[in-house]
């Protein structure tokens, strides 16, 4: 039976989460969005159910699941209202802007029984996944020093920048929140969390924003040391993971959906690729983790509680890069 599916911010996010559940074959999905010209054409273009109003969709019917796809700092009271309706929920990153009612969203998570998750897509990425099954194989020792090198240029992916949330760190946006998050995400996915962090921001290039573009991070996931450099304005779209263990290293370069090893002794790099990937399928594998997860199937998601560790990851970055301090994460 088809689950009934809830995604509530159809813009750029939304409308693509929408595609890529109607794709899984699985889901019969409805859209919500307080955008009414947006709404209609994503409602015509899909041909779904279509709501202006979240509460009046809520009203409508009962969702198996609902997806939160708006701008950050409206995350919390949506997933708040979607675990009363008694569905599972599936919020976008990051998690929030703030730490308001975080912990109330965490213990009812934990004390309702409805699957819940945060959409840091890199957790289906096969190259994220194949790096984190040899780290813990454990044949590599213990992670010792992690370093990546990542940046795009938004305008191209996002011509609409200078519209929409990224403009105010209050609705999530700058490169901290909007793009580091995702890598800081995965690094305490893959290393553990992270406990101190020095951050230098700064906007560099892009036109019609102030918000900081380019970032530097050095910190400390507990015993491990760790350094991103990051920014929205560089011509090629890459990412370069590189983290070295006591018996070897680990690489991941995203732009070539691949990752490495290099055993201590050996003479080169060991490299595995995944099978191309367009960014739907990854999206349409995300969704079907989802809807596993609803079914109490095991999935690489990131829980609500990861998600409010890397909100602290965010926050303390954004508090260095203004104080000029390192900041201490408990
Ligand atoms: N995982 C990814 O790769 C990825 C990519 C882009 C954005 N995001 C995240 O997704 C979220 C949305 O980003 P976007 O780029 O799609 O933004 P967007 O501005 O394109 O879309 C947000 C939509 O939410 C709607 N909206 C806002 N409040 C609403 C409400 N209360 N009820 C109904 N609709 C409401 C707006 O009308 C808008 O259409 C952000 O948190 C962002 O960080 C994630």
């Amino acid at each position: 039976m088809n689950n009934a599916i809830l995604i509530v911010g159809c813009g750029s996010i939304g409308e693509r989460h929408l595609r890529c559940f109607q794709r899984t074959g699985r889901a019969e999905v409805a859209a919500c969005d307080s955008n009414a010209v947006l709404l209609q054409r994503v409602a015509q273009q899909y041909n779904v159910a279509n709501f202006i109003d979240f509460r009046v969709a809520l009203a409508a019917r009962k969702y198996d699941g609902i997806v939160i796809a708006t701008p950050a700092h409206t995350h919390v009271e949506l997933a708040l209202a979607a675990l009363r309706h008694g569905a599972a929920v599936f919020i976008e990153k990051p998690l929030s802007t703030r730490f308001d009612k975080v912990d109330e969203l965490c213990t009812a998570s934990a004390r309702l029984k409805q699957f819940t998750a945060v959409a840091y897509v890199y957790h289906v990425m096969p190259w994220i996944l194949g790096a984190r099954d040899v780290l813990r194989r454990g044949t590599l020792g213990r992670p010792l020093h992690v370093s990546v090198a990542t940046g795009q240029h938004f305008p191209t992916f996002r011509p609409a920048y200078r519209e929409i949330y990224y403009t105010r760190h209050e609705s999530g946006g700058g490169a901290i929140q909007d793009a580091l998050t995702h890598i800081a995400n995965v690094v305490e996915w893959l290393v553990g969390p992270t406990t101190r962090l020095f951050c230098d921001a700064a906007h560099q290039a892009l036109e019609g924003v102030t918000v900081e573009d380019t970032v530097n991070v050095t910190a400390r996931n507990d015993n491990v040391l760790v350094n991103y450099a990051l920014n929205q304005f560089q011509a090629p779209s890459e990412m370069t993971l590189l983290i070295h263990c006591e018996a070897g290293s680990v690489r991941v370069e995203g732009h070539e959906q691949r990752w490495s090893v290099f055993r201590r002794g050996a003479k080169e790099w060991e490299h595995h690729k995944a099978a191309p990937l367009e960014r739907d399928d990854i999206f349409i594998a995300q969704a079907n983790a989802f809807l596993d997860g609803m079914r109490r199937k095991p999935t690489p998601l990131a829980t609500i509680a990861e998600a409010a560790q890397t909100l602290k990851f965010n926050l303390a970055a954004l508090e260095s890069a203004r104080s000029g301090k390192a900041i201490e994460i408990s």
